[in-house]
């Protein structure tokens, strides 16, 4: 059958004759007539963009009670019997704090040009205020100074939900603006000590994520189900944590260092690409993400996020809106998942929301739905409407079986798919000039991945936790490729 199928009738049906045809220059009487544009061309990203890959403090460092750390809010819950799938606690973890020299080679393998890592608040002050630990950033010290020594850029995230257990303890953690107020401090002794060699701080590490799962819905640490007020007040206090910190780092560190939060903003997509339904993303992002990225950007909280928080709003002055929005050097986003697929709705809010089927694809992770596209989505919606001109993508990844083959390697063929097409629609945003300036692969390394403990694998090197031996998966292959030509695509 196969046989009667010539050559030319598969290039036809691939729809290869008529590129064929595209990538010949029209033969003209014109001589300034241009060649038409390479069909087959690489789809490459703008000069300078950074690649870089991410890490954070507790899902890797290990070293618990090593050089005057104090406890955190995750060190008490993960040794909570049934808070972690597998009973696991990252008192181990990767043994970075004693292996990061080996793991600096790991990205330096990867070509990557930037590093985001986060610091350990309890490292620096193990009681959350006060006194901080003589020897608290001196691993960070060590391990920047390592990142430069191999042309590495370091991007720190001062809270990947980490927080000391005696603010916790003392004053109910988030639930006080004393914990704002302690985070801003911190954030300005950091900024101290190493904002002379780096250069780009992200404040908070996902709010939207840490306030409903650590406060709201008992999943995360500290493990509290507050009611919506109160929930509110939190998300209000991480906010305004995060504008303390801005003002602390501009005043204690180096002049023209950047600062920026890193959100899992919730990601709103038009169901269908109509003018009328991206509207409605629009108005959706805006509205779902009223109470950490809008209030920061806007100064203020949309008349929908008030209306529909009714009395349980947060409570709030105008000098805590001016201190929250103070002006930020670009935007972080991680971006795993489209969250909400909407519709235009000609009523009130504007938007419709479109249940999941059930039979949406996602990854290994349950709750990693596939849709690429949310990577141009995102970035082009923000730029829009809050009139950002630098976004980074401060994660992106995904969970796989990661089995080691008979042959020893690891054929992570799902993890290539799913970055091969995130950042093929990635690309397109910043062709079409979306300002997206870099892009931070979750992550460098397996990790103790939260309340899923060491079950789920996110790294581009897989590693054995018993051994600590760290193998590159083909998803490293992939993205050094992608780094080494700027581009996506051949
Ligand atoms: C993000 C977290 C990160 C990691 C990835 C998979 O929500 O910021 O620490 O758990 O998900």
């Amino acid at each position: 059958m196969f046989g009667k199928f010539s050559r030319r009738h598969f290039a036809k049906l691939a729809g290869f004759s008529a590129l064929a045809m595209a990538a010949t220059p029209a033969k003209s009487a014109d001589n300034n007539a241009q060649p038409a544009a390479d069909p087959h061309a690489p789809a490459r990203f703008p000069e300078g963009f950074v690649w870089g890959t991410a890490t954070s403090a507790y899902q890797i460092e290990g070293a618990v009670h090593e050089d005057g750390r104090g406890p955190s809010i995750w060190d008490i819950f993960a040794h909570t019997p049934g808070k972690i799938a597998d009973q696991s606690n990252a008192d181990r973890a990767n043994d970075h704090y004693h292996r990061y020299k080996e793991d600096v080679g790991l990205i330096k393998a990867l070509g990557a040009r930037a590093y985001r890592f986060s610091i350990a608040w309890p490292r620096v002050f193990p009681d959350g205020s006060g006194k901080p630990n003589p020897k608290g950033l001196d691993f960070y010290d060590r391990l920047v100074d390592e990142l430069l020594k191999n042309g590495i850029e370091p991007f720190a995230t001062l809270y990947h939900w980490d927080l000391p257990q005696p603010l916790q303890d003392q004053i109910g953690g988030w639930q006080s603006s004393e914990t704002s107020k302690a985070f801003g401090d911190y954030a300005g002794y950091v900024a101290e000590r190493l904002t002379d060699r780096v250069n780009n701080i992200f404040t908070l590490n996902e709010p939207g994520r840490f306030v409903n799962f650590g406060y709201g819905w008992g999943i995360d640490a500290p493990g509290l189900k507050l009611p919506t007020a109160e929930l509110n007040q939190v998300r209000h206090h991480v906010a305004l944590g995060h504008g303390l910190a801005v003002q602390a780092i501009r005043a204690r560190g180096r002049a023209g260092v950047k600062v920026g939060p890193a959100e899992n903003i919730a990601a709103c997509l038009p169901a269908i690409d109509t003018p009328e339904n991206i509207r409605a993303a629009e108005i959706a992002t805006r509205e779902l993400n009223a109470g950490f990225l809008g209030v920061i950007l806007e100064g203020k909280y949309t008349e929908g996020f008030l209306e529909y928080a009714g009395k349980d709003a947060p409570k709030f002055t105008a000098e805590e809106l001016k201190i929250i929005s103070s002006p930020i050097d670009f935007v972080g986003l991680n971006i795993y998942a489209p969250q909400f697929y909407v519709v235009a709705k000609d009523t009130k809010p504007g938007f419709n929301v479109l249940p999941f089927p059930k039979s949406f694809p996602h990854m290994e992770s349950e709750w990693l739905r596939i849709g690429p596209e949310t990577a141009y989505w995102v970035p082009r919606i923000v730029a829009n409407i809050w009139k950002t001109d630098a976004i980074y993508i401060s994660e992106n990844g995904t969970s796989s079986e990661d089995k080691i083959s008979a042959d020893g390697n690891v054929y992570d063929l799902d993890r290539v798919m799913y970055l091969r097409n995130y950042l093929t629609q990635l690309q397109r945003a910043t062709a079409e000039g979306v300002p997206v300036r870099g892009y931070f692969l979750w992550s460098l390394m397996d990790n103790f991945e939260w309340i899923f403990g060491f079950e789920q694998r996110f790294g581009l090197y897989h590693v054995d936790f018993e051994t600590q031996v760290r193998i590159p998966k083909l998803s490293v292959s992939f993205y050094r490729d992608v780094i080494a030509r700027n581009a996506i695509g051949a």
